[in-house]
């Protein structure tokens, strides 16, 4: 990595989740440069990478580096492509992170560019941990391919996946964090509450959550099994409540960002 440089277009939180995932997998670029509208967001980005040179209101200076990523949200996409079209070299590649703006799309856009590709990253990523689902355009070769998966892998797992189904992940994968962080803070509360300390909370929520994961996707038994298998439920009364919950904010969210 350490004469490829590394661009990004906008520098908000998964510039930074990316970048800490490269920085303690030790990859070094011959230079990082990050562009954001917001100061605030190019201060935090110094304060957690003084070697990146951040660039305020001046997305040319990230897409003119080898290996770009756009981290802006849908909305914000088209102008900044608009912006940096032309400024793209020949060799570079696009990684956009976005859903809902298709390949085709982002390569008309950028006048015809095609060595694009689209990934759908997820916070884990941070510390190696990520499941980052990947679609390329056809145009890339199998030797691009596998030099960027090499890159991508310091984040965890990257598949290759149909790109139609590139939201579906953005809702399960990159989303799915969210669905229980707050549920693991609240219990850590609780221990702490019950008089454990800090350490042995964050210890057996850690191995609880762990476990839970591999008896459910491992043991081999149903789902409702494993949910059999401890009969005593506190929450019970309000699960049924949560579950609609899920369907009735996740399925508009799904048919928001289709393309
Ligand atoms: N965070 C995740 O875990 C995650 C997971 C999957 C996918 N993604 C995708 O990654 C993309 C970025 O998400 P994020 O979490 O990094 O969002 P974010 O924290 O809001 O960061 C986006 C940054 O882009 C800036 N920005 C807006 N317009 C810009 C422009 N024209 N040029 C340069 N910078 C501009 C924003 O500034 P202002 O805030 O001032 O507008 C903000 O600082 C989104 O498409 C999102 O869906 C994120």
């Amino acid at each position: 990595m350490k004469n490829r440089s590394l661009g990004f277009v906008g520098g908000g939180r998964v510039a930074r989740i990316i970048l800490e995932g490269f920085r303690r997998k030790g990859f070094e670029f011959a230079e990082v440069v990050v562009s954001d509208v917001s100061e605030e967001a190019l201060a935090r980005i110094r304060g957690h990478y003084p070697g990146a040179r951040t660039c305020l209101g001046d997305n040319k200076a990230p897409a003119a580096c080898d290996l770009i990523f756009l981290a802006l949200h849908p909305p914000a996409c088209g102008a900044a492509l608009d912006e940096i079209r032309g400024i793209l070299r020949p060799e570079a590649v696009l990684i956009s992170l976005a859903p809902k703006v298709t390949i085709v799309r982002l390569s008309e856009r950028l006048g015809g560019f095609s060595r694009v590709v689209r990934m759908i990253p997820n916070a884990p990523s941070l510390v190696g941990a990520g499941y980052n689902p990947v679609a390329f355009s056809l145009t890339l070769e199998d030797r691009d391919r596998a030099a960027i998966t090499g890159v991508l892998a310091a984040l965890g797992e990257c598949p290759e996946v149909p790109e139609k189904d590139l939201e579906a992940y953005a809702i399960l994968a990159a989303m799915g964090p969210t669905y229980f962080w707050f549920q693991w803070e609240e219990l850590e509360r609780l221990g702490a509450g019950f008089g454990l300390s800090s350490e042995e909370v964050r210890k057996a929520l850690a191995a609880t959550v762990s476990g839970a994961a591999q008896a459910y996707f491992q043991s081999g038994l149903p789902a409702e099994e494993v949910m059999d298998l401890i009969p005593v439920k506190p929450l019970k009364d309000d699960e049924e409540d949560i579950r609609s919950k899920y369907r009735l904010r996740l399925n508009p969210l799904y048919d928001k960002i289709k393309p």
